[in-house]
């Protein structure tokens, strides 16, 4: 499957993004931990999530649909799992592969975790590590740092403190998991501060979790079923947001994207790149939300870096990276070597492709110059089964001087399936076609 894109000068009107897939997988998997019925709503139907969904169904929990988006799940309290009678497969999602171990930690049978062959390449040893440490069995692919992993979990994890080497949630989060039914508190200490959406549904569904700065300490004990409403996706309005700041003619407003301060590193850098965005409509639902405004304008080069920053939109670099071929001066990117170990090797996925649409970029080992203000051409892409990159490419794409032709777009449904009908509905035209 194929993108077509044809350049537009024009994007105007509203639009919701769908839900948000961090916060989407772990309303399915506290769900399943909890005691009692869950009420999900806003939930992200797209492919890394449902696979969540099928991986709490596969371990007993009782997942029901209600309408797009609201689920039921049933859970039966952190003992109330049971061995799966097959593999669960990750598919693409490093968030599943990462946290589901630190599920699997506290349950005293065998699981075995499987992905797709991107999931195949990723480190896994960042939470084999401090799983082990807290007593899981866990042998794979590499002394257990590559999927396929089989991970037999105890009843009773042993407390640790840990301190990770990198900023991630991923980490943090399978440990806390891995602690709700650990002998003692367990702490975690991270570099910088990484995405907090853990331990604010955590606390929903009624843990007891203490943050002091970078360090997060949780005490053990159950979880009671909750409602959780979704916020929109902040990662995928992004693609949005750029394309509203660099189509010559656009004005449009998000609806309902999820602000999570922790999240919130690419509006920083659209202000600091000159973009016009407005924020309305402030809500608080367990996640913040507000209506975001885009419009387009001038725009000028900066510099994205800092343990701060870069864990605030280490998934919108590839986006961000177009927004500054289009800024006059020259942009750089550092500190965000994670890059190489995403769903593709992001740095130089960016430097690659872009490059193939004139963009002149200079790859570096944590991050890439890049000289904007050039006219970017119409040219074949190729998305590398990556759905940033191919949402990425596809923006650019909106403003080349020809048609682009992207390869291999089928990953767009890992976490924004509506995403060529959103643009093309904003575009008031199909700026973006899809053939087979
Ligand atoms: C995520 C954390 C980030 C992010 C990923 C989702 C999460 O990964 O890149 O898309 O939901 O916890 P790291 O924890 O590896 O930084």
């Amino acid at each position: 499957m194929r993108f077509r894109v044809t350049p537009i000068r024009r994007l105007h009107g509203e639009a919701e993004v769908p839900g948000d897939k961090s916060v989407s997988h772990r309303a399915a998997l506290l769900g399943a931990l909890a005691e009692g019925v869950s009420e999900v709503q806003g939930f992200l139907e797209a492919e890394d999530c449902l696979r969540t969904l099928a991986a709490v169904q596969a371990l007993g929990a009782e997942v029901t649909r209600k309408a797009p988006g609201h689920y039921r799940i049933a859970g039966g309290g952190l003992r109330g799992l049971g061995e799966p009678a097959d593999v669960i497969d990750c598919g693409n999602s490093g968030t599943l592969a990462r946290l589901l171990p630190g599920v699997l930690a506290g349950q005293p049978f065998w699981t075995v975790l499987t992905g797709d062959a991107s999931l195949r390449r990723r480190p896994m040893d960042r939470i084999t590590a401090p799983l082990r440490a807290m007593g899981a069995t866990i042998v794979g692919r590499a002394e257990g740092a590559r999927l396929p992993l089989a991970i037999r979990g105890t009843a009773a994890p042993k407390a640790i403190e840990y301190a990770t080497p990198v900023a991630s949630a991923q980490i943090k989060s399978a440990v806390l998991l891995a602690g709700l039914g650990a002998d003692g508190p367990v702490t975690v200490n991270e570099p910088a501060p990484s995405r907090d959406h853990s331990e604010r549904m955590l606390r929903r569904f009624g843990a007891r979790l203490t943050v002091a700065g970078t360090t997060v300490t949780l005490v053990p004990g159950p979880l009671r079923a909750t409602s959780v409403v979704v916020p929109g996706d902040i990662s995928s309005a992004a693609f949005l947001l750029v394309a509203g700041a660099i189509v010559p003619d656009a004005r449009l407003t998000l609806h309902r994207v999820g602000v999570n301060p922790t999240r919130t590193g690419v509006l920083d850098v659209l202000r600091a790149m000159g973009a016009t965005l407005t924020t309305d409509r402030i809500a608080d639902e367990g996640e913040p939300t507000a209506s975001l405004t885009v419009t387009s304008g001038p725009l000028r080069a900066t510099d994205i870096a800092g343990a701060a920053l870069i864990p605030r939109l280490i998934d919108e670099v590839p986006i961000l990276a177009v927004l500054a071929t289009v800024a006059p001066g020259v942009s750089v990117v550092r500190d965000a070597r994670e890059l190489r170990v995403k769903e593709s090797d992001r740095i130089a996925a960016v430097a690659r492709e872009l490059g193939k649409m004139g963009a002149a970029i200079d790859e570096r080992p944590d991050g890439m110059a890049i000289t904007g203000g050039r006219r970017l051409r119409g040219a074949e892409v190729h998305s590398g089964g990556d759905h940033r990159m191919a949402m990425a490419l596809a923006v650019a794409a909106l403003v080349a001087d020809t048609p682009t032709y992207i390869d291999d777009v089928a990953c767009v449904n890992t976490s924004f399936p509506q995403f060529a009908e959103t643009v093309n509905l904003l575009a008031g035209c199909p700026a973006i076609t899809v053939e087979p």
